[in-house]
């Protein structure tokens, strides 16, 4: 069985930032996605909050060739399914159940899960699975959590997401245990609704910009 950690940190290990991103109008997707790549970001993870989200991740998949694209915010087996066969190169959830868990071994998209607690860490683990997304960052105790888990749980990589932006951004990719972080601030709401392409285009140059200090890559 191919190794799911490595496949998703093929996909995701060389960008600093995973746009977080949410769609309400389907015909915004494509040339988000668009420019979110020109500005250096591929790997983009779309949620499921809205009902226009399986056809932006279809769209994308379909007609922007140079796009990662993923699914956001998967709750359950129903929408992992739901989000894979719409074309997600990956699947991002919030957190860990083994129900999720369970669809993830039966699918060749693989799973970034959330995670929180030692615990949950430990089930990933068992698992098979040691990148996570961990979330949410900033509100559960942000550098000095992460600072902590990294010497139990020395094999473990994370995705940080919530709470981060352009601030932050840099002191989380400077952990040795931090492979990318996720943020919806390269994308915001508004400038999505604005159809502001060159603006977020201009975002995702900068968030390309913050280089991990250290490489950390499959394997
Ligand atoms: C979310 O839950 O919306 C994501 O984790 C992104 O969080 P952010 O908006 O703080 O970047």
């Amino acid at each position: 069985m191919p190794n799911k950690t490595d496949a998703l940190l093929s996909l995701l290990a060389g960008q600093p930032v995973i746009p977080v991103i949410k769609i309400e109008e389907v015909e915004k997707a494509v040339p988000l996605a668009r420019a979110l790549a020109k500005g250096g970001l591929r790997a983009i993870e779309i949620t499921l909050r809205t009902p226009a989200a399986l056809d932006a991740i279809r769209r994308v998949a379909a007609e922007v060739e140079e796009a990662i694209v993923g699914a956001g915010t998967i709750l359950n087996p129903k929408q992992f399914d739901e989000a894979a066969k719409a074309g997600s190169r990956f699947i991002v959830s919030p957190g860990i159940t083994q129900n999720l868990l369970s669809a993830a071994a039966d699918s060749e998209v693989p799973l970034l899960p959330g995670a929180i607690t030692p615990g949950e860490m430990m089930m990933a683990l068992d698992a098979g699975l040691d990148f996570l997304k961990f979330f949410p960052a900033e509100q559960s105790g942000g550098i000095d959590f992460l600072k902590a888990l990294a010497s139990p749980f020395n094999g473990l990589r994370f995705c940080p997401t919530s709470g981060i932006s352009a601030k932050n951004a840099a002191e989380y990719l400077a952990q040795p245990n931090v492979v990318c972080v996720g943020g919806s601030w390269v994308a915001p709401d508004a400038l999505i609704k604005a159809g502001d392409w060159a603006e977020i285009e201009a975002l995702a140059h900068a968030a390309d910009a913050l280089r991990r200090p250290h490489s950390r890559t499959a394997g």
